[in-house]
Parts: C-alpha cells; sequence; structure tokens
C-alpha cells in the first residue's frame, strides 16, 4: 500500500486510514492522550488512549484511525490539517527514540553548528531544512526539463581526473596502480565540457560536483559544491546570457513565485562601470535590501581577460608572469583586442560574463578560445612553462582537429539558492555540508587510514602523523 502523507489526510474526512510518522509531541490529559504526528509534509493531530502514554517525542508509530472534521471552536488555523483530527484505532511503535541531542522543531539558526551539522540526519528534520532541500530539488528538476526541452544533452564527466586550474588547490587522490601518480578531484567540469564541444555535442550540461580547497566563506563551500555547468557550439556571448536569463527567469516563476525579479531584461554593466558606480564587480542593486523577495539579477561583462598579480599572490605559471587569468585561462580575448595581446596584455578585455544577484556573483563562464595559437600565446602570458603546458596539450590537440566556436556559464546551484533565500550560511541549503574546519558532517572525515592502506598506495606519512600510523596499524584488523 502507498504511504499516505499526513498532508493528505484532510481529503479522507470519515475514512479509515493507516499513518507513519514521527511523534513531534505529546499533551497527556490522563485517559486520553494527544500528540502530534509528523512527516515531510507537515503535522497532524492524533486523540489516543492509555497506550499513547509510553510514547516519546521522535518515536516512529504507525497508527490506524478515522479521520474526523474537529468542532469549529477546536480549529487550529496554524496548521493545514487544523481542521481535522485522527481518532486513533490502535498504534504500533516501530522504533523508540533516545531524547535528542538537538530540539528539532525550531528554525535552528541559534544552535552551534558544529553540533548540527554532527547530527545533520536529526537537524534536517526541522522543517525550514526540509523546505530548502525541497527548493534545491525542484531547481534541479526544473533545469533538467528546460534545457533538455531547449535540446541540451545531459552528460556527466569524470570526478577522478587531471587538475583544471580555476584558481583554487586542488584536492588529489593517490594512483594504487601508478604509484607516486596522482588523480584530482575536478574544481569544475571546464576541460571536458569543451572536450565534448569538439566531440560535436553542441548543446551540453550536467548538474555537476566541483571541489576545490580553498578557505570557507558564508556564499562558499569548503571542498564541495554543486554548479549547473553548460556549453554550447556556434555562439556568441548574448546566446549565453539569453538563455541564462530565460532560465532563471522562468525558474523564479516556478520555484518561488512569491519572488519579484527587479529589472527586466537584466542590465549588462561593463566591469570598469560596475567599479567606478559601485566600486564592486559585484553590485547589489537590489532598490530595498530589507525586502526578502526582491531579485536584482544582472550580468557584468567586459572584464579584463588579465588581472595583475604580485609574486606573493602567484598562483599559475612559472612564478615570473605579472598576469593571471581574471576568469579561467580558456576564455577568448574580446576580438577587437587580439592585437593588444602582444603590446598591453592588461588592456584586453575578455569575452567573460558574471551572472551576479543580490550583491553576491552567482555565476560564471565565457566565450572560450578555439584558436590554438591565442590558446598558447595565453599560456605564454601566465607564465606557463614547457612542462605546464605539456599538461594542456590534449586541449591544444584537440583543438587541432576542427573545434567549433563555443562558450558557457556554470551558475552555483547552492550559491543561487543561499542568495535567493538570503540565508545567513550557503550550508544552510546543503544536506551534508563539511564544516568551516574542513570536517565532514556526520561522518567526520577527513580520517586516519591504516598502514596497509598507505603501501598499498606507496604513500609513507612524515611527522607526527607518521608516529599515529605505527599505532594505529596494531588496531587494524587488516594488519593483524
Ligand atoms: P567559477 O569558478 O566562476 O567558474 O564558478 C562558477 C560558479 O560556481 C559557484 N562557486 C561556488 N559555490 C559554492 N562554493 C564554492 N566554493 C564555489 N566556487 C564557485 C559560484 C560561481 O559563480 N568553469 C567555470 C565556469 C565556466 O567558465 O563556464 C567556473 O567554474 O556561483
Amino acid at each position: 500500500m502507498k504511504k499516505l502523507f499526513i498532508e493528505q489526510t484532510v481529503d479522507k474526512i470519515g475514512q479509515e486510514i493507516g499513518l507513519y510518522g514521527w511523534v513531534d509531541s505529546k499533551r497527556d490529559h490522563k485517559k486520553i492522550v494527544f500528540i502530534d504526528l509528523r512527516d515531510r509534509t507537515g503535522i497532524v493531530q492524533v486523540v489516543g488512549d492509555e497506550k499513547f502514554k509510553e510514547l516519546n517525542s521522535e518515536d516512529v508509530i504507525y497508527l490506524k484511525g478515522i479521520v474526523k472534521k474537529r468542532p469549529e471552536k477546536l480549529t487550529n488555523p496554524k496548521l493545514k490539517t487544523g481542521q481535522i483530527e485522527i481518532q486513533a484505532l490502535n498504534l504500533k511503535i516501530i522504533s523508540k527514540a533516545k531524547p535528542l541531542p538537538i530540539p528539532v522543531n525550531s528554525d535552528g539558526y541559534d544552535i552551534d553548528e558544529e553540533i548540527r551539522l554532527k547530527y545533520r540526519y536529526l537537524d534536517l528534520r526541522r522543517l525550514r531544512m526540509y523546505k530548502n532541500l525541497l527548493l534545491k530539488s525542484k531547481i534541479t528538476t526544473f533545469i533538467r526539463n528546460y534545457l533538455t526541452k531547449e535540446g541540451f544533452l545531459e552528460i556527466e564527466t569524470p570526478i577522478l581526473t587531471k587538475a583544471t586550474p580555476e584558481g583554487a588547490r586542488d584536492f588529489l587522490v593517490p594512483s594504487r596502480l601508478q604509484k607516486g601518480k596522482f588523480y584530482a578531484l575536478p574544481q569544475s567540469p571546464q576541460q571536458y565540457k569543451q572536450l565534448l564541444m569538439v566531440a560535436g555535442i553542441e548543446k551540453y550540461f550536467q548538474i555537476a560536483r566541483c571541489f576545490r580547497d580553498e578557505d570557507p566563506r558564508k556564499d562558499r563551500a569548503y571542498g564541495e559544491f554543486t554548479q549547473l555547468d553548460l556549453e554550447m557550439s556556434f555562439v556568441t556571448q548574448n546566446d549565453i546570457l539569453e538563455l541564462t536569463e530565460d532560465l532563471f527567469t522562468q525558474l523564479v516563476k516556478f520555484v518561488f513565485p512569491e519572488k519579484k525579479i527587479q529589472q527586466t531584461p537584466w542590465p549588462r554593466i561593463s566591469h570598469s562601470d560596475a567599479q567606478i558606480k559601485y566600486r564592486s564587480d559585484k553590485p547589489d542593486l537590489r532598490k530595498n535590501k530589507q525586502d526578502k523577495d526582491e531579485l536584482a539579477f544582472a550580468w557584468i561583462v567586459d572584464f579584463p581577460l588579465f588581472a595583475e598579480q604580485t609574486e606573493k599572490e602567484y598562483f599559475f605559471g612559472s612564478g615570473k608572469a605579472k598576469f593571471a587569468p581574471s576568469h579561467h585561462m580558456f576564455t577568448s580575448p574580446h576580438p577587437s583586442d587580439i592585437d593588444l595581446l602582444d603590446k598591453n596584455p592588461l588592456k584586453v578585455r575578455g569575452l567573460q560574463h558574471d551572472l551576479v544577484l543580490n550583491g553576491f556573483e552567482v555565476g560564471g563562464g565565457s566565450i572560450r578560445i578555439h584558436d590554438p595559437g591565442i590558446q598558447k600565446k595565453v599560456f605564454d602570458l601566465i607564465g606557463f612553462t614547457e612542462e605546464q603546458k605539456k599538461q594542456f596539450s590534449h586541449m591544444l590537440e584537440a583543438f587541432s582537429y576542427g573545434v567549433p566556436p563555443h562558450g558557457g556559464i556554470a551558475p552555483g546551484i547552492d550559491r543561487f539558492l543561499f542568495t535567493a533565500l538570503g540565508e545567513p550560511s550557503i550550508r544552510e541549503v546543503m544536506a551534508f555540508p563539511t564544516s568551516s574546519g574542513g570536517k565532514t558532517a556526520v561522518m567526520d572525515a577527513p580520517s586516519e587510514v591504516t598502514n596497509d592502506q598507505l603501501r598499498e598506495l606507496g604513500i609513507r606519512l612524515i611527522g607526527e602523523k607518521s608516529k599515529f600510523q605505527s599505532s594505529n596499524v596494531k588496531s587494524s584488523p587488516k594488519s593483524k
């Protein structure tokens, strides 16, 4: 039999039903015991007999009962099911609950985040968190439907891969079969999506997991996050902007009908104008910043292709270069600025577009370089050594077999939802986020591994950790 959701009970007046759920609260009136029964769709009042006395909050139960209309003066307008109650006929306790370490029937903002993350499976029972997960699911479903209708193919790209430099540190995974070598987890599927364009896919998207070892902020998750990654061939920058704008406009209507997009079409502001007028490349254009239902989208375009870089900040290249890519090294220079690549690289504009919402960068993308000669020149300007260039030789080779002009964008799914809801941290819209200290929710990774596992990978730890390893190995079942 299909499980009946609590919100459906309102349509069953006079009928006998079976209901599963958690005991949200109990009120003991001697001969009669009231409980509020909860599932993910809401709460309903149940009238039980003395058997209900043994129930505790959060016990999981099954009960049979009759749905009754409540007398007018006993209705509860705050509940979706406030017009009815269930007169219990019998009760089955499926699973008992110990007292919970954190309350789950508040919004949870005032509870220490480390504890919320340790018990995330309980924390997610709170209605606010459930609603956030529901919204995320609606967003990805909407995106899939929209893009599929537009002729896009959803394609998965590898997680065990080679570093794609997006400006953060890589997460490395040691190889057992080729000792001393490492995979990198993708900071984004950037290179693969460009290779898919060489493959003739023309329109690709992926709800892609990205991995970046960078300091967390309120809008930046540590470790991993999700992007809508998309790429198209034979397009102009305007095509990408228009598609994204229509997708998000329709998405907002569907997922957040109560929210208003402040201005359409979205303003397009050059990077230099944004700096002069707002002193920011992600200006908050809301008229009323207190209004939680106002969404002010904007495009920032005409970024400089390169940013000047001091030795200390130096990230890309051999250590001698002065230029770092503003977006990434695959972004195409503006066609009318190609000559400046040799003469004055800092004056070259890139075909980059950032999507800004309420003062946050919620997406970034560009038209890509498809000319191997220009790509090589950009590698030189950012100071790549011959060795470093070799790391990207597959891109240059791919571009030598007939490459369509192409471009795309990657809006952050978590970042967008966090911004649209005005949540205090991006972790509020992620099911199992990593804590700011880099610990994963509930499972507490990273964790030690056995010496046997390390040996198999050809790895020996140095310093303090290796001492730990030698004591750890004694308790390892494998090493006995
Ligand atoms: P970029 O690095 O600008 O571009 O990332 C695109 C979008 O991804 C989101 N994002 C994050 N969200 C949460 N936590 C993070 N640590 C984090 N880092 C990024 C943001 C950001 O705007 N490959 C290119 C895209 C392209 O050129 O098509 C890229 O990844 O919303």
